[in-house]
């Protein structure tokens, strides 16, 4: 589990949030399993804390730019109603028939919608009005994915970027991933149409509000 705090804390966190349920513990196991790169999943602090925000904003309409296996796209679906929904999109066929499986079943898993492609072309065939955008994908994309993704967000919206600390490298930049996190979270912090905040949760969470 990628985090930026001790693992000791992390795991006093996790014990201290409402738990994700037993379909995310047989994603994580699964995942575990059957991909070389279980870390790249949110997991339960990152997933409650999507969740929680879903339902805090009232969304109903989020898009998901990076569903992998499928944990951070069903943590939001829980928080929707009935007729919400969750685009999530990702080039990876599968990552996403293990996420399938999964959400088939959760009472949940109805709501979610999966568009395989690449996400800087996929994402362009996407209607607004989102009331909230997870972005946890390319590193190099992400100023790609965060303009669409601002172009269909409804005013007074969230965009969550993740992995925007990356790992403590956003503070000596040397690999091209890390240049793309630094002028990413520059960006945003230049940009008057949005007020943020980049949270240490996990690996770094860029929460951006769309000013209404
Ligand atoms: C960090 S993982 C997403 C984890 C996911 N949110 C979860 O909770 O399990 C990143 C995903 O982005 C996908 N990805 C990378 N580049 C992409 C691209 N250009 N278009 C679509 N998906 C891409 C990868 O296939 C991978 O599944």
């Amino acid at each position: 589990m990628l985090t930026l705090v001790p693992e000791t804390v992390e795991q006093y966190a996790r014990r201290h949030s409402t738990p994700m349920g037993p379909v995310f513990e047989a994603l994580e196991a699964t995942t575990k399993e059957r991909t070389d790169v279980p870390q790249m999943q949110v997991g339960p602090l990152e997933g409650a804390f999507l969740r929680l925000l879903v339902g805090a904003i009232g969304a109903k309409r989020v898009l998901e730019v990076g569903t992998f296996t499928g944990y951070s796209a069903l943590a939001m679906a829980e928080a929707l109603p009935e007729d919400g929904e969750v685009v999530t999109l990702d080039v990876d066929a599968d990552a996403v028939a293990i996420a399938q499986e999964h959400w088939s079943r959760s009472p949940h898993g109805k709501k979610i919608v999966s568009v395989i492609g690449d996400a800087r072309e996929t994402i362009i065939g996407q209607k607004g009005p989102f009331d909230l955008v997870f972005i946890d994908a390319d590193k190099e994309s992400y100023l790609v994915y965060y303009e669409a993704a601002l172009a269909r967000l409804r005013p007074g919206g969230l965009i969550i970027v993740d992995n925007t600390l990356w790992g403590g490298a956003v503070l000596e930049p040397k690999e091209t991933s890390d240049l793309a996190i630094v002028a990413f979270n520059e960006h945003v912090r230049a940009d008057d149409r949005v007020e943020n905040v980049l949270l240490t949760v996990r690996d770094g969470m860029m929460l951006v509000r769309k000013r209404p």
